[in-house]
């Protein structure tokens, strides 16, 4: 038996089998299940994955219990005090952070990738006005493979990374489109001179023979959201993009999953959520109800942004957001009301013992929706924001993917609880 293994004993019959220990470099180790069925002819059960490692990765690690999120060794909370949103990109799929030089080219590789297709325009004008920004967004990721058909062989890495590049550098203008076209805005196209946060601000808000004006303010609050969203290990979309890249999918595709895997309210939803709740609340002397109501146990109501499934300790990205938010609000302003329930709801909940004793802290959604709704971009659009930040996540776990040694498909097992053989 050897030591960094683990002993399984069927009580039944008394029967035992060994299961490999694996040890990450920091974290909790694993159990290497692989050879459960071929031991024992029976499969694990895990509803939801709640115990289960999909994969090995070196991208991102989190400690819920410290609070700590982390990309290639660089705590996230370091990343947005010191490094702009392409620098983490570059540092998600090429390994490492940029230098200068290395950063303007990168940054020139995405800006010359930024057009999309004319044809693509012809599809924006297909949907009907009223049509969600989140479900354009992933029929036109999903088009792209009929606009950019080359390329379509996945085994060169020049290939494919210059497909990640197209992919990043093409979303933010798709985005932007799929908001002009629910408007009824004339269509609008990158502008080479501006960088990339700063584009899409641009893109979203120009108009024929109208000035663009954005604040640094602005671009900086709005670069940091997309960077505090770039990856988060192993979450919903994330692992839909795998599952799907581990058919040999195309990337576009992969991609369009995870959009339709992000707009469920359990998972992108959530900031929009917690605008409606303080719209809701409205004024400040009606916090306590609302607290009262999140507290009772029949009734549903949940205080939207605070609580997280992995972080029980201060949610990081929610900390470096707060700082941004209240220098925004600062200098541009906000309906005051909104600020004012939002200050009253974190001041109660972080000294109610309600709160206190269930780890429910204000996690990032709960400014990240203060903070857009200050740049003036509409509830619906909040989720496609996103998936602009989160697509360099999604790329860089499909490269992670497509280089490790063996590709194996996804394919979990069940508990069947159906009707035996009735013929
Ligand atoms: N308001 C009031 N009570 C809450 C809240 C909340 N926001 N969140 C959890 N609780 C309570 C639960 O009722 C439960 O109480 P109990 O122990 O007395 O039964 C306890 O805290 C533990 O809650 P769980 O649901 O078991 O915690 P879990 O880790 O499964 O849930 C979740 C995490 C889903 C995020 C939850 O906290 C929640 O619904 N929050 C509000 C929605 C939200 O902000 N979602 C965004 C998450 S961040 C992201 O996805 C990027």
């Amino acid at each position: 038996m050897s030591n960094n293994s683990m002993t399984l004993t069927d009580n039944r019959n008394g029967k035992s089998y060994e299961f490999p220990i694996l040890d990450g470099s920091v974290g909790p180790s694993v159990v290497d299940m692989s050879s459960l069925y071929k031991q024992t002819g029976m499969f694990s059960y895990d509803e939801g994955l709640t115990s289960t490692a999909v994969c090995k990765s070196d991208i991102t690690y989190i400690d819920g219990e410290q609070g700590l999120l982390m990309h290639r060794g660089y705590p996230i909370d370091w990343l947005a005090e010191n490094k702009r949103f392409l620098d983490v990109v570059h540092l998600l799929l090429y390994k490492e952070l940029p230098d200068e030089k290395r950063y303007e080219n990168f940054k020139y590789e995405l800006k010359k990738r930024s057009f999309i297709h004319e044809g693509m325009h012809k599809l924006f004008d297909a949907f009907p006005d009223d049509a969600h920004p989140m479900a354009v967004m992933q029929a036109a990721v999903s088009s792209l493979s009929t606009f950019y058909p080359d390329h379509l062989n996945m085994d060169i890495k020049e290939e494919y990374m210059e497909m990640a590049a197209r992919i990043i550098a093409k979303i933010p203008t798709i985005a932007a489109s799929a908001y002009r076209h629910k408007n009824g805005f004339p269509a609008a196209y990158p502008n080479l001179d501006r960088g990339f946060t700063e584009n899409f601000l641009y893109m979203l808000r120009t108009y024929p023979y109208d000035h663009v004006e954005l604040r640094p303010i602005e671009v900086k609050s709005l670069d940091t959201v997309f960077m505090l969203h770039i990856d988060h290990e192993q979450n919903a979309s994330t692992s839909t993009v795998r599952s799907v890249g581990s058919t040999h999918a195309h990337p576009y595709s992969c991609i369009s999953a995870g959009i339709g895997a992000l707009w469920g309210h359990a998972h992108g939803g959530a900031n929009e959520g917690v605008i409606r709740m303080l719209e809701q609340i409205g004024t400040v002397d009606r916090v306590d109800e609302f607290i009262k109501k999140a507290k009772d146990k029949n009734d549903p109501f949940r205080l939207m942004g605070f609580g997280h499934r992995v972080y029980k300790n201060l949610d990081p990205r929610a900390k470096a957001l707060k700082k941004l938010r209240d220098q925004l609000i600062d200098e541009i302003g906000i309906d005051t009301n909104l600020i004012k329930v939002a200050s009253r709801i974190e001041e109660i909940a972080l000294s109610d013992e309600y709160f206190v004793k269930r780890n429910l802290y204000p996690n990032v959604d709960f400014h990240s929706g203060l903070i857009l709704k200050a740049l003036g971009i509409p509830n619906e659009m909040f989720a496609v924001l996103f998936v602009i930040g989160r697509t360099p996540g999604w790329i860089a776990q499909w490269i992670e993917l497509k280089e490790q040694e063996s590709l194996k498909i996804v394919r979990p097992r069940q508990l069947y609880v159906g009707s035996k053989l009735k013929i």
